[in-house]
């Protein structure tokens, strides 16, 4: 048992209802906010393949949307050997509003690999800039 356990169960969850007729690729999220909740998403495809959006942005505009702010770590499941990361978007997203927190990636085999936003996203464009 370690703290993100339920994080990725509650990831592996959510991945149950992605939206992927297109990929066949499909992908839950679970973010666990300051306050304590838990939000999370899948990813959500469409016919125009360009306008999918990712399980991980689904979980945090979820949160966001909610007026939560302020988060502690992102947990991210698909049904991969090698476990799947963030794609770029959302790894500018994650940091947007979670800054550099431990990103857990993990597999329905139960692999499971800490990373952390600052190793995923290095020298990060952000607000901090403007
Ligand atoms: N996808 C995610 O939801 N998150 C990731 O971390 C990688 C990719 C989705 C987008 C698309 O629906 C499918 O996986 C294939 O790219």
């Amino acid at each position: 048992m370690t703290e993100y356990d339920a994080l990725i169960a509650a990831a592996k969850q959510a991945r149950e209802n992605a939206h992927a007729p297109y990929s066949n690729f499909r992908v839950g999220a679970a973010l666990r906010a300051k306050s304590g909740r838990v939000f999370t998403g899948c990813n959500i495809e469409n016919a125009t393949l360009g306008l999918t959006c990712c399980a991980e942005r689904t979980a945090i505009f979820k949160a966001v949307s909610e007026g939560e702010r302020g988060f502690e770590a992102i947990a991210v499941v698909a049904d991969t050997d090698v476990l799947t990361p963030p794609c770029g978007a959302c790894r500018q997203i994650i940091w947007e509003f979670c800054g550099d927190v431990p990103v857990i990636l993990a597999n329905l085999k139960g692999k499971v690999r800490h990373e952390t936003m600052g190793t995923l996203l290095p020298h990060a464009f952000d607000s901090s800039f403007l």
